[in-house]
Formats: C-alpha cells, structure tokens, sequence
C-alpha cells in the first residue's frame, strides 16, 4: 500500500518496515539500530543472512555515533549526498545483524527529498537494501514494489529513481586509493578525475575477508538481479544476425552453438515457439518485440531505464535478449548487472 511521509516515520518508529525512494533504486528500510526491525528486512527479502546492509543518514554530523571515521574517508565526503556507499569500521550501536557480523558497516547519504525528509524526522539511521525478494530485479518505481510483495509491504512513493542503478559501494584503502566492491554510477573514470586510484580486483568475487565469514560484498555474487525470465546477454555486433531473422530462436542458438555456449539451465524444446524480447540500445527500428533502453546509446540513460525494462520484459517475453554496452565509465555497472542478471552469455 502506498503511504505517506509521516506514516512511514511512523511505522518505522514501531520497529516496521517500509519501503522508501531514493535517487537509486528503491530501499526497504528498518530503523538501523533495531536489531528486531532489521530481521523482518531479512525474513521479507528471504535475504541470505551472510549478506550485510548500508546505512542511511542524512547528515555527516551524525556518522561518528556510529562508526570510527578515519582521515582518509574524510576527502569522500564530498560525494554525498549522492550514489556512493562507504564502509567504516562500525561500532558497537550497530547491531551486528545490519553488517552480517562483519567489522565494517556500509554507510551513504542519499540524495533524494523523501528519504532526506524521512531521516531528519526519525533522527535515526535507517537500514536499507534495495527493496526486492533477493536475488531479484531492484525496483526503481513503487510499482514494481507492489507487484513484488503486494500489500504486505507499506511504500512511501517517490516515482520513478532518477539513477535506476545501485550505488557504487567503496573501501578507502588510503587516501587517494579505493576498492570498488560494487561498480554504479560513479565509476573508476569518475574517481581517476580527482586523482584517486582504483585498485581493480580481477578476482571472481565475492571475496572472503581474511578471518571472518562471509562475504566482502554479496552484491557481486555471480547471479543476482536476474528477472523471472531467461536473460541472454551478448556481444553487442551480435545484433546484426537478428536483424533480418524469421525465427530469432534459431538465430540465438546459432549463435550459441558457433560460441560453444552450451545453455546450462535451459530446456530448449521447452523454449520453441516462446516469444523473445530484445533489450537494444542506439538508433535501431527494424525489429519487431524491442524495448530501445537509450536511442542514443546514453549510459546514464541506459542505466536509468534499465531494471524498468528488463521488469516490462519479464512480464511480456519467454526470453530476453540484450546486448553489451561499451565497456567503460557507467557501462562497467551495466555490464555487471546484466551479466549477473544472464542465464547464457556471449562475448
Ligand atoms: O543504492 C543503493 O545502494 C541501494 C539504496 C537503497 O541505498 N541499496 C542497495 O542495498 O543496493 P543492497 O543491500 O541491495 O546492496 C548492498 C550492497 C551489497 O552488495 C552488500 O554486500 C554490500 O552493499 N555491503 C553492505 N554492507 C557491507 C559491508 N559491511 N561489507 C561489505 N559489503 C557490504
Ligand atoms: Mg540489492
């Protein structure tokens, strides 16, 4: 059910749980420093509890009470509010479920007036993943909240986020050194213009922090944010062989077969005759089942449409095909997304 401001301070004033826009994609929130209101964020999502959740405050002033701020954080301060999540070394006023019993607790500023509103009136840290059944496609409108867990789940409606794209989540490693642990839209040629340096982790994440379990940042787990239909995602100049195609299905498993993909979780014959959606970008008419993300081939534009459509998609096509963006700046993010989002992949 939608609600308003004030209901939602006040629910979550009660130890519940709402779910509240921000610039991103969309939170479920819990008064951070309620262990009890931060499991109900578990049990809803069916969340892995190895999985920790950001923070939100509305202002620096009030980080300290929560965690120990060290002098090299203090020059990425400048980002908020905005789409840039930070990890500290928490203390002990953080109950030890937010951060899935990890040291480190992920904190952000949003920018976003309902959120900012809702946190100067509660004047408490709310905790706050992004508000779908885990796994799941975030949801970047109240909409696709409702259509996820119907009326169990009370929503403060801000339309639609203006980014459409998780925050990019950091570990400051020194002062002009970071760690991207999840790529968003402040991105490594974004940093590089202030002369920070990030360290690029080739690794396979998650990664497990030395002597503790878990896992660094659940986020980058292989498969996440996959919608309710198979997701193929392919080399963009792969495009070309649908263009004149009777039988697009054909044409993919052409594509597959030529690629050596061997499809790993799909029944094929299960497939024939389903109807196939392409998720494209850029100046292209001349398909039928299209959802265009950007004409222009924007990024920001691409990132913002991006877990809208894929949503529309799910709902209409047996099968989503989408294709790769340009590998650099916002299009990493993107990249990331769909690939862990992607039943076969292509490149
Ligand atoms: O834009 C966003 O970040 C949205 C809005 C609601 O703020 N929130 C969001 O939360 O995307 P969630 O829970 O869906 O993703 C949080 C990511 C996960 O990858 C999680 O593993 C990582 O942040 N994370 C949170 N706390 C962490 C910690 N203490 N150590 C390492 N990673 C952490
Ligand atoms: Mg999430």
């Amino acid at each position: 059910m939608k609600i308003s401001i004030e209901d939602a301070i006040q629910k979550l004033n009660d130890g519940q749980v709402v779910a509240i826009p921000t610039e991103t994609v969309y939170g479920l929130g819990a008064i951070a420093t309620n262990a009890s209101a931060v499991s109900k964020i578990f049990q809803i999502k069916n969340r892995p509890s190895n999985n920790p959740l950001i923070c939100h405050i509305d202002n620096i002033d009030n980080l300290s009470q929560f965690v120990h701020i060290e002098d090299e954080h203090r020059d990425f301060f400048q980002f908020w509010p905005g789409p840039l999540t930070i990890l500290f070394k928490k203390k002990d006023i953080i109950p030890s479920i937010v951060t899935a019993g990890s040291d480190l607790c992920a904190f952000r500023i949003p920018d976003h007036i309902i959120f900012s509103e809702i946190l100067k009136k509660l004047k408490k840290p709310i905790a706050a993943p992004s508000a779908n059944p885990s796994g799941k496609l975030s949801p970047v409108n109240a909409e696709m909240i409702i259509e996820y867990f119907g009326n169990t789940i009370d929503v403060v409606d801000g339309g639609d986020c203006n980014i459409g794209l998780e925050s990019t989540v950091i570990q400051v490693l020194s002062k002009k050194t970071i760690k991207i642990l999840r790529h968003g839209i402040l991105t490594k040629e974004f940093f590089s213009s202030y002369n920070i340096n990030v360290i690029e982790d080739n690794h396979i994440l998650p990664v497990e922090i030395e002597n503790q379990k878990g896992l660094l940042s659940p986020g980058l787990l292989p498969k996440h944010y996959a919608p309710k239909k198979p997701l193929v995602l392919l080399e963009s100049k792969l495009i070309h062989y649908f263009y004149n195609t009777k039988n697009p299905l054909e044409t993919l498993l052409e594509i597959l077969k030529n690629h050596s993909v061997d499809p790993p979780t799909l029944d094929i014959n299960n497939l024939k005759n389903r109807s196939i959606g392409f998720l494209i970008y850029g100046p292209i008419n001349s398909f039928n089942n299209i959802i265009n993300l950007s004409y222009d081939s924007n990024l920001r534009e691409i990132s913002k449409n991006l877990f809208h459509s894929l949503h529309k998609m799910e709902k209409t096509f047996d099968i989503i095909i989408s294709f790769k963006v340009e590998n650099r700046d916002i299009g990493v993010a993107i990249n990331d997304r769909l690939s862990r989002g992607a039943e076969w992949k292509v490149f």
